[in-house]
Formats: structure tokens, sequence, C-alpha cells
């Protein structure tokens, strides 16, 4: 019999994402959050990137409002920082061209690449939801 892992999520932070104020505090709260759940610098400059890349896009593209979840994922064997950014603007027409790369930003594959997990959903004009996760491992106790 397969074992199923348990996962639970605690959301940390639930924020509108209208403006450029939102994108800053967005990054703000990923940074403190992956910080206190013992995320090295490098990762959390990172993780803070990736989620003020994928805010700025509701701002910047999607002509539409926002709103960016910040949750803590724990499994028996290890934690993450999950981060959801959901708009209702006009979505990406061509997803598949978007995560290859071969559309001017690089915003997203950049995104992806940091990223353990990240996933994409987009509808034309009903907008696009972003979830990406970074898993923190569990150091063994030093005996
Ligand atoms: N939330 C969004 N809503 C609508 N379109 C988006 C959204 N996010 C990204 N896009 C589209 O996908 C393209 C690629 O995004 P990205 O990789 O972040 O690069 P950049 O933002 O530099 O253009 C954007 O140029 C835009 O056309
Ligand atoms: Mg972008």
């Amino acid at each position: 019999m397969i074992e199923q892992t348990t996962q639970t999520e605690t959301e940390l932070a639930r924020l509108p994402v209208t403006c450029i104020q939102d994108v800053l505090l967005a990054r703000m709260i990923v940074r403190q959050e992956s910080a206190r759940m013992g995320f090295p610098p490098q990762l959390v400059t990172q993780i803070a990137t990736a989620t003020s890349e994928i805010t700025r896009n509701v701002v910047e593209h999607s002509g539409g409002v926002g709103q960016a979840r910040i949750l803590e994922v724990a499994e028996p064997l290890r934690r993450g920082l999950k981060i959801a950014v959901q708009d209702t603007g006009s979505g990406i027409p061509d997803v598949k061209r978007v995560l290859a790369g071969t559309s001017p930003g690089a915003g997203i594959p950049g995104c992806r690449r940091v990223m353990d997990e990240f996933g994409i959903t987009s509808e034309s004009r009903r907008g696009t939801t972003v979830t990406m996760l970074k898993w923190l491992p569990l150091v063994p106790r030093q005996t």
C-alpha cells in the first residue's frame, strides 16, 4: 500500500494586488516569512524576487485586480513556502510560449527556475493563477 503524505497548509498572509505598493508589500512579507522559516539569504532573495515578478505581472499586464496568498506548507519531512497569486484580468494568450521563454520577458520562466514547484493556469478574459512553492529541507538533528 502506498502511504499517503499528509500535508497541511497555514495561511500566513493574504493581500490584494492592485498597484505597485501591493507588489512591494507582498515582496516584504515573503522576505520576512521565508527568513523566519530558516531559508538561507540567497533563497530568501530568490523567493522574494519571484513573488514580486508574479505580482508585478498582475499590475502591469492583467488589466484586472489580483490577490496574493502566502502559505506555509508542512509535510512530515519538510516544510515549504507557497505563494499563490490569482487575478481576474485578461489572461495570457499563449502560456506555453511564455513558459518556453520565447516571449519578450524572462519573468515567468525565471520564477519557474528558482522555485521547486510552479504552476500556471490562464484563461482568456477570466484571468491567471500562478502557484509556486519552495521547499526547505529539514536538517537532521545533530547528535
Ligand atoms: N497576470 C497576467 N495577466 C495577463 N498577462 C500576463 C500576466 N502575466 C504575464 N502576462 C503576459 O505574459 C508575458 C510574459 O510575462 P513575463 O515572463 O513576466 O515577462 P514580462 O513581464 O517581462 O513581459 C507578459 O509580457 C504578458 O503579456
Ligand atoms: Mg513580468
